[in-house]
């Protein structure tokens, strides 16, 4: 039996043994943008905001999907999801200023950002987004500029999960969000100064394949919702549970079942809102990963073979300037060869990148066909937290990112040059 690799996506293809996204041949995109390359297609990122949100409408109406930016900041992204009637969740000022660009309103931004300055605060104010409070300082700071019409609280539900230990954003060690002992005296606070509308959110971490560490939350930010409403009398006009949502990486790793999350986080909603009486609040969530990474591959050409007594390597043009997710969580990414994917699988090797430290590694002991010079190779999944938390560590200028759809592409974000390492900089005049 030849090896014939299939993708469960329909949006990546094996053509004759080339991966093709979204229509669109890898080979061809390498030599046209060269790599390393970041590649999206946008009808996948449609796909799952789509499916996500009729997941949720299937039981209940007023459902907003907040885009959590940081996974992939691009223009051409953003404005997908604007087109698409997305939310957007900001965690900077940068990312509001890039959600304006890409046409989002105010209304629909909700910013939650963390260990925030009055210079912010004030940019803020004056961009006119609803903000989401993560401690008792930052509210007083800004209720001294200016007094919102609308104010959000971010709890801290004291459950947290996630794929790493960096990413896990509630419970005792989380820096993030106002414990429930002060929950109260931050909405008597707002609600003194005149804050009129109210949300209450909580984020409890990313890369979450299990339903219940996210009902376990629910609930506690429920209970909390219901003692505000008890003692405040205030209606929350929405409930935030945050993003989280996880994608399978490694090949035993099951999806989260959307249409069970769906399910079940809504009926836990709709009995408690009822049984609180907590009006008819919007259910929204903050996503992020789910929506663009499986829909981004990353392009690396093989330039190095070298056996060492001990290891194979595969040398790659792609590092974790490139990429920093499997140096910096051990995240594993699958890894396949975009030019010949029916050659059977039968070395083990290491896959390094470019830069000078021994922890610029890919993918450590992967199984891979007999690999070539000038082999290219795709890591799938990089979609998120990808470009986005790429660097120009070693002086590499960043790389380029095209968007490909139904057969065609374009470059959405330019490959940078040599001047991009010396913009902005300056020599004082005493060293001339
Ligand atoms: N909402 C808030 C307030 C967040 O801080 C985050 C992510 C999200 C939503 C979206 O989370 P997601 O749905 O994407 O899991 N760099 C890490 C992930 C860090 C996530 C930080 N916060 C990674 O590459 O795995």
């Amino acid at each position: 039996m030849p090896h014939v690799m299939t993708f469960s996506h329909s949006y990546l293809e094996n053509k004759d043994g080339i991966l093709y996204i979204d229509g669109v041949s890898t080979t061809e995109l390498a030599k046209t943008f060269d790599t390393p390359l970041y590649v999206l297609s946008e009808n996948r990122i449609r796909e799952n905001f789509r499916r996500l949100r009729s997941a949720l409408l299937e039981h209940y109406e007023k459902i907003r999907i907040y885009y959590s930016a940081k996974a992939n900041t691009s223009l051409a992204v953003l404005k997908i999801l604007e087109n698409e009637g997305s939310y957007l969740d900001a965690v900077s000022p940068g990312e509001v200023f890039l959600a304006f660009k890409a046409g989002f309103q105010p209304e629909r931004i909700l910013f939650t950002g963390t260990s925030v300055r009055d210079d912010e605060l004030k940019f803020l104010i004056d961009s006119n987004v609803t903000i989401n409070i993560d401690s008792l300082s930052q509210l007083k700071r800004l209720l001294k500029f200016h007094v919102p019409e609308k104010l959000s609280v971010r709890v801290n539900p004291e459950v947290g999960a996630g794929h790493h230990e960096h990413v896990i954003t509630a419970g005792k060690n989380s820096k993030f969000g106002i414990w429930e002992a002060d929950v109260l005296e931050a909405y008597r606070t707002a609600q003194n100064a005149g804050v009129k509308q109210f949300g209450i959110h909580m984020h409890i971490g990313s890369g979450i394949l299990t339903i219940e560490p996210f009902l376990l939350a629910a609930k506690k930010l429920l209970k909390i919702a219901h003692e505000i409403h008890e003692k405040l009398g205030i209606n929350f006009e929405f409930i935030d549970f945050g993003g989280g949502l996880g994608v399978p990486y490694k090949p035993n790793e099951k999806p989260l079942n959307i249409k069970e999350f769906a399910e079940k986080m809504l009926s836990l909603f709709k009995d408690r809102i009822k049984e609180y009486n907590l009006g008819e609040p919007f259910f929204c969530i903050e996503p992020g990963r789910f929506i663009v990474c499986d829909a981004g591959i990353l392009l690396t050409r093989v330039n190095t073979l070298k056996v060492t007594p001990f290891k194979k390597f595969i040398g790659v043009d792609a590092g974790f300037n490139t990429l920093i997710r499997p140096a910096m969580y051990g995240s594993y990414h699958p890894i396949v060869v975009a030019n010949r994917l029916n050659a059977p699988e039968e070395e083990v090797y290491d896959v390094a990148g470019p830069l000078c430290e021994s922890g610029d590694i890919l993918a450590r002991n992967r199984l891979l066909p007999k690999i070539s010079e000038g082999d290219l190779l795709a890591i799938l999944n990089a979609g998120a937290y990808g470009f986005s938390m790429s660097s120009q560590y070693n002086s590499r200028p960043r790389c380029a990112e095209v968007l490909v759809k139904d057969g065609k592409c374009f470059l959405i974000r330019e490959r940078e040059s040599f001047e991009d390492l010396v913009r902005g900089q300056k020599i004082p005049q005493w060293l001339k």
